[in-house]
This record gives structure tokens, sequence and C-alpha cells, in this order.
């Protein structure tokens, strides 16, 4: 028993001397020393650890020694610390501060941004002002007012999102029934251009999304006719995609117009050549339009003997993929930057 106490005090002196001799001259030998010494599992515990061996009258004497070789460890570990710190504060902050900032980024506006301002100030610049409505609108307005009452076969050209528990709203399936908002609220003459989000339960595809964009052009007053739709349209044509862009109109059907056409523009790509985008037929479809239905301006309140007018409605993503080659709709919503960024130069 004698001589292994004396051997465990001997381990105390030698781990002493082992301490003194480590080297803790940058930070990675100052963490191994921590860990060899120091830690949990380190010499010291495990020393400590032993004292069931040590004769009871000189355990206190034993600890007294480890405590003593412990605080040599601690002493060196905390003043190696301190003078690294130091030194590392006197070399100065790992940054240099006289680098050049990175180039700011700049954002870009999005293409469908830019398109449909591009439509509203074409229209400003001949009188029209901006008017907006709800995107959850009701049954009235969006249909039965604009044509389209319950059981209508019409009903079915758009495929309507419902609000659950409220049986007669909706998201709107189009801008239109913002003409009758504004008819209802106000007297001719009306000229609003209405740029605004939409939604039908479509199926998304390349060419299809379930929100998207239009804009809707509302004209009312004594003595409009299809000649000064056919004007004004041609006007907006040829500031938007060119002045040697060309429209034709061709009969259609709305329930709200009577009578109802659709427009086409020449291509904006081949401008008439015929391409890929035009399916080489040199024209491209972009909007539906006509001269409001007199049963319309009943349902708003509006003296249809009095009165006419027309309105026109178009799609943005349509305008946008036209006018940028875009080939597939679902871009426009997956913010990818790639796609962005190329409409920075437009900005
Ligand atoms: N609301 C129609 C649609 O979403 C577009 C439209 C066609 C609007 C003719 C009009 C119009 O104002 O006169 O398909």
């Amino acid at each position: 028993m004698a001589l292994e106490t004396t051997t465990l005090f001997d381990e105390a002196d030698a781990l002493s001397r082992q301490i003194d001799a480590s080297p803790v001259g940058n930070a990675a030998e100052l963490e191994a020393f921590r860990i060899q010494f120091l830690g949990t599992k380190g010499l010291l515990k495990q020393l400590f650890g032993r004292m069931g061996e040590v004769p009871a009258d000189r355990k206190r004497e034993f600890g007294q020694r480890v405590n003593a070789v412990k605080e040599l460890a601690e002493t060196k570990f905390n003043d190696a610390k301190t003078a690294l710190e130091a030194a590392s504060a006197q070399a100065g902050p790992d940054f240099d501060l006289t680098l050049p900032p990175l180039p700011p980024v700049p954002g870009s506006r999005h293409p469908i941004n830019l398109v449909r301002q591009k439509i509203v100030d074409t229209f400003a610049r001949i009188g029209y002002a901006v008017a907006e409505g709800p995107e959850v609108e009701d049954d009235w307005h969006n249909f039965t007012a604009m044509g389209t009452p319950e059981d209508h076969p019409a009903r079915d050209m758009q495929d309507t999102f419902y609000i659950a528990g409220h049986a007669n709203m909706l998201l709107r399936t189009h801008t239109s029934p913002v003409q009758a908002r504004v008819m209802e609220s106000q007297k001719p003459p009306i000229r609003i251009i209405v740029p605004g989000r939409t939604y039908r339960n479509e199926t998304i595809s390349a060419r299809a999304h379930c929100v998207f964009h239009q804009v809707e052009g509302l004209y009312v007053d004594e003595n409009v006719s299809f000649a000064d739709l056919k004007q004004t349209l041609l006007y907006f044509a040829q500031v938007m995609f060119g002045e040697k862009t060309q429209i034709r109109l061709r009969p259609s059907y709305f329930p709200f117009t009577e009578p109802s056409a659709e427009m086409d523009v020449t291509c904006l790509i081949c401008h008439g050549e015929g391409c890929p985008v035009c399916k080489h037929s040199g024209w491209v479809e972009i909007l539906g339009c006509g001269m409001v239905d007199p049963q319309v301006f009943e349902n708003c309140g509006i003296d249809p003997e009095r009165y006419t007018g027309f309105a026109f409605g178009m799609g943005i993503e349509r305008i946008a993929m036209l006018t940028y080659g875009v080939d597939d709709i679902r871009l426009f919503t997956e913010n990818d930057l790639r796609f962005l960024e190329q409409f920075k130069a437009e900005a």
C-alpha cells in the first residue's frame, strides 16, 4: 500500500512536469492542452478518479497535491489564452477595411409590371383614368350584371373559384366586373383603364395559369361608335408594339358586348412575315372588345337610349409572352432570378 501511494504522488509530480513542458504557443496547441489536461476525460480528472486507492489518512494531502497541479494547468492555460488574444488583437481585425465594396446589385421590374405600366401609360395619354376593384368579387358584378345570369351557358367559358361558405362570393374571373362597379357609381362620360389580378380554376401548364392579370378598358359617352373603338385600339397597338403595327378585328362573342370582336395585331416577333409564335399566320390575338351591351347599361343604371360605349379586355401575361418571346407562363411566378434579371435593361 505504501509503495502504491508513493507512486500516485509521483504521478502527480510527473503530471506537473508534463504540464510545464507542454507547448501552448498557438490556438491549436492551446486547445490540445486543454483537452489533454483539463478536459472532462483529461489526465487531471483521471488522477482525481484514483482517490479511492489512497489510504484514508493521506487522502487530504493527495487531494491538495492534485489540486495544486490542476491550478498549475489552469494558470498556464489562462495566461496563454490571454497572451494569444492580445497578440491577435494587435494584429488587427481579420477583415480589410480598405477593400472596395461589392458592386450593388440593382433590382429589376417584373415583366408583368413593365407591360401593365406601358398599357396604362398608353391609355392615360388619351385621357383614361385608372380604376380598380376587389379581387374577391360577388356573383352579381362578375357575372349577372355583365350579361351572364345563372344557368347562362357563357358561365362555362370561365372556370370559377367560389369562396367556401359564401355562395355568392368568388375570385373574379376577369376585370370586367370593375366596369359594372364604376358605371353604378359614376355618371358618363366614363373613360377608365383597369389593371388587375384575376383567377380561374385552370390546370397550370406552359400556356395557362390559375392566377393571371388583365387590363380592362371602358369608354361611355353620348355618340360613342364602333369607329371610335377601332381607332382607339389602332392607336394603342401602334404605341404599344410599334407604329408599323396593323390591327384586324374578327367577329366574336362576349356576353357583355354587342357586337363583339377579337383583335389581332401583326406578329410582334416576325411583324407579319410568319414565324412559329404566330403559327405562320402573321397575326396574333391580343384582346377582346365590343360595344357595351344595352342590357349591361340597364343593369348598372345608365340610360342605354342616351349613352353608348365600348369596352375591351386583354391578358397581360399573353402580351408579355408575345413581346419578350417567353414560351412558358409559369416563368412569371417562379421568381427565378436568371429569368427576372433579363428585364433589367428596361427598368
Ligand atoms: N372579360 C373577357 C375575358 O376575360 C375579356 C373581354 C372581352 C373584356 C371583351 C371586355 C370585352 O371588356 O369587351 O375573356
